[in-house]
């Protein structure tokens, strides 16, 4: 989604802009744009694209100055061009925004009425028109600010630079994060500490409805009644190394590889090994025993993180799961009552959907749990309890070690409810605790199936459709694998309960419908298998991914088998999330694909 960066600075800024846009990048973009004070002038550079357009735009058309904003957009209103991208302009103003400004078409109106020349198709455009029509008035930039803010409607973060100003940024947040950014005479804003990064690790996050008043020589922050408030500083993690992709070639190639290690640092904040227990900080919050049920909502992986987890949370500890995609969950009015206890999952923690279901439940009185990678995130400040993953910054588009790290929290999450509801004994809680135990060496053992799996992905590139089946928890791994294929590699896919095969999608299967069946050799491997056999006797082209067990009992259907090391059944989706994500990888990287930020894809998707 749209990423935001100001500076207030002391050197040339035009590269310092695209510099920290680079770093918004992941985010999801398809048009870019600056505008600095030259001179005390607005000066303005734009482009479709990627940022070597914008850069390219730069380098032929120069535009100077030490302090400006930018922006990374995300087409909402108005498609993708150079003249609806950021920043937009009116008179003394620029501005850049991310969200969504919903009464636009009556504030436009206004507008033009009063003689303003719109030029752009956005939302946005029009709280330029807003500012500088008071500023024509006499207003100061600070004062008509003030004024306009309370007149946009929706969910946005939003940065002014003013012409003649030197020494003035605004930003104002409702909806959409915004971080102010601390320098040694020199002050940023940016979406998040990401963009930050190369400039500063002394951030301070803008609370819900403030706005910030930035000088070179430091912040007045503001609520959302105006009265001048104090947010901490707090140091951030994010350095700009962790943002480099090593020697790999793509972000996702690197996360992919990382989960050994993060899946490491997560579990060990979760698990005491050495006394074979779980040990969940911040779990005191919640009395597992008392409940009934638990509510679950996210989107995206993250919500199929949250699939796999029902299945845990109802095996190992008998309790109920409500689980729900989040952009549903919020409007459907389900009864929430007093003292129970709903879940969030996202690894961005700024999901809108995801968010708004919070804050349902919280205004009908649940206690917040939230499952997030990124702590100072919204979703994390407005829970009562986080469960943080240790996955570190996830720059791909599509997620993969914030999921397996997702899984590896509730895994730990659900024994623990399973403890205190007295259904797990102490010799359970052993046995599952090593099982979890053993993730970051599976890990490693998984991550060596690549090569087979490389060499399924010249054929796979030449599908146009592809089915996932999956039983019990491999289920939801075999939504998150059709889901992977989809985003990167845009090959239409379809995920499936196996059991759900002759319901419907069989009459899809003929000789070149690529079928991959996720069934370790576990419980329910013979009735998965016996649905392979179903896809078999139809000629349809198996994948079959399981372990040695697996292999040698599942007679000549497959065409292709990936063997993947022995795995305890609570680890299954863990581990076996890793060939899914390998599989799409390698076949995006076949068909050309932008594997880092597939087409029209967000990372964090801050609208509804
Ligand atoms: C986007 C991303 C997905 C992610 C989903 C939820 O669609 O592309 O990878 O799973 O948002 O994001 P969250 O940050 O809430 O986990």
């Amino acid at each position: 989604m749209c990423g935001i960066v100001g500076i207030l600075g002391n050197i040339e800024v035009a590269p310092r802009l695209t510099d920290a846009l680079k770093r918004l990048e992941y985010r999801g973009y398809d048009s870019a744009g600056i505008a600095t004070l030259e001179n005390g002038k607005l000066a303005r550079s734009r482009a479709e694209g990627k940022l070597r357009n914008l850069e390219a735009r730069i380098a032929s058309h120069p535009v100077g100055g030490a302090a400006g904003i930018g922006h990374t957009r995300w087409a909402t209103h108005g498609g993708p061009s150079v003249i609806n991208a950021h920043p937009h302009m009116a008179g003394r103003v620029a501005v850049v925004h991310n969200g969504i400004i919903e009464n636009y078409l009556e504030l436009r109106a206004e507008v033009t009425a009063n003689g303003a020349v719109i030029t752009s198709e956005t939302d946005t455009e029009v709280v330029a028109h807003l500012v500088n029509a008071l500023l024509d008035k006499g207003l100061s930039p600070v004062d008509a600010v003030e004024v306009v803010l309370p007149r946009l409607h929706g969910a946005f973060a939003l940065a002014f630079l003013f012409e003649g100003e030197e020494d003035l940024l605004i930003g104002a947040r409702k909806g959409s994060p915004l971080a102010v950014g601390h320098g040694e005479g020199e002050m940023f804003l940016g979406s998040d500490a990401i963009a930050l990064s190369p400039f500063t690790d002394r951030v301070t996050y803008l609370d819900e409805g403030d706005w910030a008043v930035l000088t070179r020589s430091g912040v007045t922050i503001r609520d959302s009644n105006n009265a001048v408030v104090s947010r901490p500083e707090a140091k951030s993690s994010v350095t700009a190394a962790l943002m480099d992709k090593g020697n790999y070639r793509h972000f996702m190639a690197k996360e992919i590889h990382e989960q050994p290690e993060v899946l490491g640092h997560t579990l060990s904040r979760y698990i005491d090994l050495g006394n074979s227990r779980v040990k969940v900080p911040g779990a005191e919050a919640v009395d597992f025993s008392k409940l009934n049920r638990i509510i679950i909502s996210a989107c995206g992986t993250a919500y199929l993180a949250g699939l796999v987890a029902k299945y845990w949370f109802e095996k190992y500890a008998r309790l109920p799961v409500e689980i729900d995609i989040a952009s549903e969950f919020r409007y459907r009015e389900t009864p929430v009552a007093n003292g129970e206890f709903a879940l969030f999952i996202s690894q961005s923690g700024e999901t809108a959907d995801t968010l708004a279901s919070l804050r349902y439940c919280k205004e009908n009185g649940a206690t917040i749990g939230a499952v997030v990678n990124v702590p100072e995130s919204t979703i994390a400040r407005e829970s009562d309890v986080v469960f943080q993953t240790i996955a570190g910054p996830e720059i791909g588009v599509a997620s993969t070690k914030a999921f397996t790290c997702q899984l590896a929290v509730l895994a730990s999450l659900a024994l623990h409810a399973g403890r205190q509801r007295g259904v797990l004994s102490e010799a359970q809680e052993k046995d599952l605790v090593a099982a979890l135990g053993s993730i970051p060496g599976l890990a490693v053992q998984a991550l060596k199936c690549e090569t087979s799996i490389e060499a399924l992905a010249l054929p796979l590139s030449r599908v146009s459709d592809a089915l996932y089946l999956g039983r019990g928890t491999n289920f939801p791994l075999a939504l998150e694998g059709a889901l992977k294929l989809k985003e990167l590699s845009y090959i239409h896919a379809e995920g499936y309960a196996a059991g759900e095969l002759k319901h419907g999608p069989i009459a899809l299967i003929d000789e070149n419908m690529p079928v991959f069946v996720i069934a370790p050799h576990d419980s329910i491997y013979e009735k998965t298998v016996s649905n392979m056999q179903e896809v078999a006797a139809r000629g349809g082209r198996i994948v079959l991914i399981t372990d040695q067990k697996g292999a040698d009992a599942s007679g000549n259907a497959a065409q292709n088998t990936v063997i993947l090391p022995n795995v305890p059944e609570i680890a299954a989706p863990i581990i076996y999330a890793l060939p899914i994500q390998m599989i799409a990888y390698h076949t995006a990287v076949f068909m050309g694909t932008d594997v880092d930020q597939p087409r029209n894809l967000a990372k964090s998707v801050t609208v509804e």
